[in-house]
């Protein structure tokens, strides 16, 4: 399976918010997708998601209905993870934790034939520590996806040590051959999109906390000044403080240098619940989700 032309079925492990995105777009591009999630309840919900923004690709042009109806018919959904051992290439997209992620991937080395490719979408973890539970670490690869991906040109691709260089080459075309841009990490904590981008949200956050001013303000110099399309703390609150803290915390940990210590009040507020968007609170009140 070193070929691009070899991958026709993709399974997609999670289908939150990232597992629908990765979903659409591989749906839209012309693969069959087999969804994964622990409940009919989540993969319902995700794929009722999925086949909106189908409908929305109708409605702006980017398919046309026969299009739309024949994704919808290439998307297959399952509880259980050997319901993906049919596909070739699948990329996982659960909760951004190392011991859910490495169970799921011992289970799935278990479930699968050894030529299936496994990429994660984590955001922070190392790629190398993942691909080390499975005994196929040589076809392991970082696929960092952004959200919402179905308007983020953006892939990283993170090789970890023991990736092989058809497994890197056969990423970056599936990145590719979904409209997407992919770039090149090395495995170091948070790649290069975390690693940049969580440092400014946490000073961003520091700046709140010490009164330099209202988050408002905040977020007006850095859309205003520097063409940032969100500022960093609404960006906080559409990405979730929780994750946002664990980020910080894969950074912290990681270099051990005191410039990655997460904001007390970045901390604070994952405690008190205003985990932002999802939660209906974080630095702005929204509708609950
Ligand atoms: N899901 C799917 N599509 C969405 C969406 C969502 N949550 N939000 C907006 N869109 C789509 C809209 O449907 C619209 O698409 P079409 O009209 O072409 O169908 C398009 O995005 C533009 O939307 P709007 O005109 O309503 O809004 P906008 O111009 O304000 O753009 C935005 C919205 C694209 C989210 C923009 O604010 C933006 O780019 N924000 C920054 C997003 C960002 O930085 N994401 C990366 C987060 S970090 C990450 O994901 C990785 C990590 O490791 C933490």
């Amino acid at each position: 399976m070193d070929q691009i032309s070899d991958i026709k079925t993709v399974g997609v492990i999670g289908a939150g918010t990232m597992g629908q995105g990765i979903a659409h777009v591989l749906l839209r591009a012309g693969y069959a997708v087999l969804l994964q999630d622990v409940s009919e309840k989540y993969l319902k919900r995700g794929s009722d998601r999925i086949l909106l923004g189908l409908g929305r690709d109708v409605d702006k042009g980017r398919l046309n209905e026969q299009q739309r109806q024949q994704a919808v018919e290439r998307l297959e959904t399952t509880i259980r993870l050997d319901g993906l051992a049919a596909a070739q290439f699948i990329i996982e997209a659960v909760t951004e934790d190392f011991n859910v992620k490495s169970d799921v991937f011992r289970a799935l080395d278990e479930a699968c034939g050894p030529n299936v490719i496994f990429a994660s979408n984590t955001s922070s973890l190392s790629i190398t520590r993942l691909a080390a539970v499975t005994r196929r670490s040589d076809r392991f690869v970082g696929l960092h996806f952004f959200n919402p991906v179905p308007v983020m040109k953006l892939v990283e691709i993170v090789p970890g040590l023991q990736t092989s260089a058809p497994t890197l080459s056969l990423a970056k075309e599936l990145a590719t051959s979904l409209g997407k841009t992919p770039v090149l990490a090395n495995d170091f904590p948070g790649f290069i999109s975390n690693r940049v981008l969580m440092p400014m949200i946490n000073e961003a956050i520091y700046a709140l906390m010490e009164g330099v001013a209202e988050p408002q303000a905040i977020d007006e110099v850095m859309k205003l000044g520097m063409n940032h399309p969100m500022g960093p703390l609404e960006l906080a609150d559409f990405i979730g403080l929780d994750v946002c803290l664990d980020i910080m915390k894969v950074l912290y940990d990681g270099f051990h240098d005191s410039k990655y210590r997460p904001c007390p009040l970045l901390e604070k507020m994952v405690n008190a619940g205003w985990l932002g968007r999802k939660t209906g609170k974080g630095f702005y009140q929204y509708k609950a989700q």
